[in-house]
């Protein structure tokens, strides 16, 4: 099945006289993604759906997902991408998914005074760091949103304590003119790392989601003046979205990963979702076997694989196909032209392309210009943020 996928795309970009590295979203791979997002959304009607930029990092991709998903939430973890989601999507809720250097801040408000009344939720962290967002918005006349990063498990940073959320409250509600509690964002990567002999999943869900739960009554049994029915209680990614959309106490779920679905997202909980990024990098040079600098005496051995030297490598990926293709241990690694190995059976020529599978979608997407949208014999191009 894959061989005869891998067999067409090959030849659908050598027909579009494509040569260079290119980052693919399968269309249809996608569309069946977005499917099974839409359905298990619909039967969590207490779950509003926030889009994770920097793991969608393409303009057109996302304004496909908004549309599709029927979101304009979105979670940023970089300054730039701000600015280009406010100015093309006019509904912007946005979430910042790390606390910004107060600098950044700052600059926002300096050099993009026209945004300034943007709907942006700034995360913070500490009490220190709301003191700091504290004076900017003083000294640009502002009421900041502020959301609360929370730790619920995951031991990233954020408030870890009781006491430390009491402290950042009252200063906030100390400071009603600058200062405006929007929610909370526990992040629960965790859950579904931890190895299952020592906490299951469930389990380690389940905890976390209590100290969310308690985090949230404290607000709004001691400061009531801040609670309100429209905070932003945020959680997720993509590892938990399956056990937010079955019970949380979130309402707002961050994901973007798995619409994607590289290949640290292949776990029990999102195997309903398929594959749909690839990397294809053309053939440069195919050798009959791998020769080591300095090791010629191995080269009157029986050899099992051709070498290939690939346009590119070096990715946070994994190679796919042709079957059985890898790098080798000994020759080394090369981000401008790979040694990748073959087996010596293998049917593959100068100008054929190699696939890989990323791992991940944030650090892969930076490094290509653009995606390019494979439907059978037809691409169509998306442009990446450029930042
Ligand atoms: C705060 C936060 N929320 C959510 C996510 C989930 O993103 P994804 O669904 O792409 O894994 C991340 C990923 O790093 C994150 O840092």
């Amino acid at each position: 099945m894959l061989d005869h996928y891998f067999k067409q795309l090959n030849l659908d970009l050598k027909k579009q006289g494509i040569a260079t590295p290119q980052l693919i979203v399968d269309e249809a791979a996608l569309k069946q993604n977005i499917q099974h997002v839409q359905i298990r959304l619909a039967h969590a009607t207490h779950l509003k759906a926030r889009l994770v930029v920097k793991s969608l990092a393409s303009l057109d991709l996302l304004k496909l997902l908004s549309a599709q998903i029927n979101t304009q939430r979105f979670m940023v973890f970089h300054q730039p991408h701000i600015i280009s989601i406010l100015e093309n999507f006019a509904e912007a809720d946005i979430l910042l998914g790390k606390p910004m250097p107060a600098q950044a801040v700052r600059h926002f408000f300096e050099q993009h005074a026209a945004w300034s009344d943007a709907n942006i939720q700034w995360l913070v962290d500490t009490q220190q760091r709301v003191q700091q967002y504290l004076e900017i918005a003083q000294t640009y006349s502002r009421c900041l949103k502020l959301n609360i990063e929370i730790d619920v498990g995951l031991h990233r940073g954020g408030v870890q304590s009781t006491q430390q959320l009491i402290e950042i409250l009252k200063l906030i509600e100390r400071n009603p003119q600058y200062l405006k509690l929007s929610g909370l964002m526990g992040y629960d990567a965790h859950v579904t790392k931890i190895p299952a002999i020592i906490k299951k999943p469930e389990l380690a869900y389940h905890g976390s989601q209590q100290t969310y739960a308690h985090y949230q009554q404290l607000i709004q049994k001691q400061f009531p003046t801040l609670w309100n029915e429209a905070l932003c209680f945020n959680g997720g990614g993509s590892p938990t979205f399956s056990l937010h959309t079955t019970a949380s106490v979130c309402n707002d779920l961050s994901f973007g990963s798995m619409l994607l679905k590289p290949s640290d997202f292949d776990s029990d909980f999102l195997q309903a979702l398929q594959p749909a990024l690839w990397i294809a990098a053309p053939v440069l040079k195919v050798l009959p076997f791998t020769q080591l600098p300095s090791m010629s005496l191995l080269d009157k051995l029986p050899h099992k694989c051709k070498a290939l030297f690939i346009y590119g490598g070096y990715w946070l990926a994994d190679y796919v196909y042709p079957d059985q293709c890898h790098t080798h241990a000994l020759y080394g690694r090369s981000s401008n032209q790979e040694l990748v190995n073959v087996p010596k059976n293998c049917d593959i020529q100068v100008d054929d392309f190699v696939f890989l599978r990323p791992t991940q979608s944030e650090a892969i997407i930076p490094q290509f210009s653009e995606l390019k949208l494979y439907r059978t014999h037809a691409f169509e191009t998306w442009q990446t943020f450029s930042e």
